[in-house]
Formats: C-alpha cells, sequence, structure tokens
C-alpha cells in the first residue's frame, strides 16, 4: 500500500517527506529521525515553554480573541523556532503573509488555485500566490545558504538538512531541503493548531473536566515554566489531550492506494484501489467509546486504554509512515495546556456558530473567537 497523496500538495511541497513515496521515503524517514529523538525534544522544550509563555504575556484579561488563528501562529511560530532557528515574529510582514498564503493554498478547498489548467488562468488569487511561493523560496533558499556557511550550529532540523545536502549534494540538493522545510512546516503546526482550538473549545463546554484541570495544574505545577519533567505529574492533562484528539482528530482521514492485490482478513483490496480509513469515524465508534460524542478524559485511564484494540484510536496514524512529529506535538500540547490553562479560562463568544471544516486538518468553518478570562 502507498500512501495517496493529492497531486497539488505533492507540487507545492515537492519531495518532502510527507509526499514522498517507496526507496525514497525511507532513506530520508531514517536520516530524520533522529532529530525526534525524546532527547532532542526535550532540548527543544524549554524554547517551547517561553514561546508559549510570551504568547501568554500578550493576552489581556477580558479580551476577545480568534482562537483558531491564535494557535496557529503560536505553533507556527514555535516551529520556526525549534526547528530552524528562525524568528518569524521578527520577519517582515511579507514573509510571514507569504508563509501563510502557499500554506493555506495546500488546504482542500483552495487545491484548485494550484491545479494544472487552473493555474495558468491569469485569477488574481493565483497572481499572490506565485508572488508567495516566489518570496517563500528567497526567505528558505537564503534560510540554507546562511546555515551553510554560518559559523554557528544548531542542533535542529535544519542542521540535520545542510549537514545531508553537503555529505551527498546531488541526492540532497538545494530544491530538496527547501521541500522538507516547507514539509515540517505544514505538518508540524497546523495539526496542533487544529488539536489546540478544539481543547480549548472542549475545556470551554466541559466545566468538570476543566475543574479537575485546573485543580492538578495548580497541585503540581508550582514553579515560574514547566519542564519536561513536570509533564509526567500532568496524568490528567494527558488525557484530556488524548480525549481532544478522539473527539476532534487534527487529521480526520488517510489515504492508500493498494500496489497489488491485498489481503486484509479475508477482504481482498483489488489492485489500483484506493481505500480510505477515518480518524473522526473510529473515534466516534460506540463499540470502542461508548456515548461517543461525550467528551470524557476518564476514557484514557491505563486500564481502559488497554482494554481497547490498537487501531480504534489512531491520531497519529500507524505504520511506516506513522506521524514522525508524534513526540514533539505531544510535548508542544502538554506544554501548552500547562502554561495557558493554567493561566486562562477561555470562554467560546455566547450564540457563535461552531461547525466542522474538514481540510486538511480538521478546522472550525467560522473561526473560534473566544473570550479570556485569567485565573492567576
Ligand atoms: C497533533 C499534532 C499532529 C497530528 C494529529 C499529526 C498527524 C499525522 C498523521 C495522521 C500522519 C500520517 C499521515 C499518513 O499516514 O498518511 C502524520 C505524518 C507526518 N507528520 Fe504529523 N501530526 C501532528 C504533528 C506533527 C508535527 C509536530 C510534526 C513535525 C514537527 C509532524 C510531521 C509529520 C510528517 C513529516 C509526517 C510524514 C511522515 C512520513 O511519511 O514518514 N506532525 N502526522
Amino acid at each position: 500500500m502507498r500512501r495517496s497523496v493529492h497531486r497539488p500538495l505533492q507540487r507545492i511541497l515537492g519531495q518532502g517527506l510527507l509526499t514522498s513515496r517507496g526507496k525514497i521515503h525511507r532513506k530520508q524517514r531514517a536520516l530524520l529521525q533522529p532529530v525526534f529523538h525524546k532527547q532532542c525534544i526535550a532540548a527543544l522544550s524549554e524554547v517551547m515553554a517561553r514561546e508559549i509563555a510570551r504568547w501568554s504575556d500578550r493576552w489581556r484579561d477580558g479580551a476577545t480573541v480568534e482562537m483558531a488563528e491564535e494557535m496557529t501562529r503560536l505553533t507556527m511560530s514555535i516551529t520556526g523556532k525549534t526547528l530552524f532557528n528562525v524568528d518569524l515574529e521578527s520577519e517582515a510582514v511579507e514573509v510571514r503573509d507569504a508563509f501563510v498564503t502557499v500554506l493555506t493554498a495546500t488546504r482542500f478547498n483552495n487545491l484548485l488555485l494550484v491545479s494544472k489548467v487552473l493555474e495558468k488562468l491569469p485569477l488574481p488569487a493565483n497572481d499572490r500566490f506565485r508572488r508567495a511561493a516566489k518570496r517563500l523560496d528567497e526567505f528558505i533558499y537564503q534560510m540554507i545558504a546562511e546555515r551553510r556557511t554560518g559559523a554557528a550550529d544548531h542542533p535542529d532540523l535544519l542542521s540535520v538538512l545542510v549537514r545531508m545536502s553537503k555529505e551527498s549534494p546531488k541526492k540532497m540538493n538545494d530544491r530538496k531541503v527547501r521541500d522538507q522545510i516547507l514539509t515540517f512546516f505544514l505538518a508540524g503546526h497546523e495539526t496542533i493548531a487544529s488539536a489546540m482550538m478544539w481543547t480549548w473549545y472542549l475545556l470551554a463546554e466541559n466545566p468538570g473536566p476543566t475543574k479537575k484541570l485546573h485543580a492538578e495544574l495548580d497541585e503540581a505545577l508550582k514553579g515560574e515554566l514547566p519542564s519536561v519533567n513536570d509533564l509526567d505529574k500532568l496524568s490528567y492533562a494527558r488525557m484530556v489531550f488524548a480525549e481532544s484528539m478522539r473527539v476532534y482528530p487534527p487529521v480526520w482521514i488517510m489515504g492508500r492506494h493498494a500496489l497489488r492485490d491485498v489481503n486484509v482478513n479475508a477482504w481482498i483490496i483489488p489492485k489500483g484501489s484506493y481505500v480510505h480509513v477515518s480518524q473522526f469515524l473510529l473515534h466516534r465508534d460506540a463499540r470502542y467509546f461508548p456515548d461517543p460524542e461525550r467528551f470524557d478524559p476518564e476514557r484514557w485511564t491505563l486500564e481502559a486504554t488497554a482494554a481497547r484494540p490498537k487501531f480504534c484510536y489512531f491520531p497519529f496514524g500507524g505504520g511506516n509512515m506513522q506521524c514522525i512529529g508524534e513526540g514533539f506535538a505531544w510535548t508542544q500540547g502538554m506544554l501548552m495546556i500547562a502554561i495557558l490553562a493554567k493561566r486562562w479560562r477561555m470562554q467560546v463568544v455566547p450564540g457563535h456558530r461552531v461547525e466542522l471544516e474538514p481540510q486538511l486538518t480538521l478546522g472550525s468553518r467560522y473561526g473560534m473567537p473566544m473570550i479570556l478570562k485569567r485565573r492567576r
């Protein structure tokens, strides 16, 4: 089985890990894996925590924020700092806008903009996309060049990519390094942004679990900023995050293409078929999650989790294409809960209509305006 990827996505991301296949995919994966080892993520967690705290310092008691946007900007900023040592917040507005324009074009609704026929038409959106893609490429190539010549080395993904390109310039040319950078920017920020927006929404709508969460945070976190070691003490927060990704899985569907006939429990999937598995559907299957629409973090006690089959819950996929950033995502999500839920209570603006918008990740059709209330 091979991952089926929308061609327009491939044309934006090129041969990054998400869109490469077969042998190339296996090789890339093996080379990039060390960046996501537990110790490396722990080393990056300090930068994550500082960035989240800085964000929280900008929020004001009683203010209304568009949470979908806030989470997107925050996760993008964390991805930039941790994986590439770039501060997107201090970059020129046009670079940030270029990122947003290009990454937005990867969403399903906008994929038409880059489809083979339509991209040739003189539409303003096509012009905007082309200009943004050019500006973004300039920015990324400059980032690569600076790292290649610079004295400072950072233990991040960019260093690994640049080292790979020095060792085998043909196999990993600048274009391929650029593809990986864009891939990780996309895969690394939009998914967590979606997970966090829905977590704040679920907490706002469920006062019981929120009370328990606050009690745990107040009891376990005494110091200024939590470290990765503190996260081990937050078992209820972990259950909240797991349950949030059950109810609203950021990646809600995945596709595969059968390269030959495949036998699955006596069901034959003929060669050439496209198969889709949906996290959204399985996570709401009442055989495994009774009363599935109810947000109930208690489903994630060790005993309850062990009693369920493995693949009734798979927010990060599975097999040899399982999310490479899973550990990174858990650390970041837990730090956000630890820092932001400790300081803030969020409330959905009364009367706001909440409806799902399933794109590349699970969004909210009308955004998520929330009122911030300071706790401490
Ligand atoms: C809550 C956050 C996240 C969720 C729910 C998520 C989910 C997923 C899923 C379901 C896949 C597999 C897709 C498939 O098999 O077709 C995947 C792959 C991937 N994810 Fe994540 N992801 C998250 C965060 C991240 C982060 C933080 C990064 C990077 C820092 C990342 C990078 C990737 C990459 C590069 C792949 C492709 C892996 C491969 O093909 O070998 N993801 N993700």
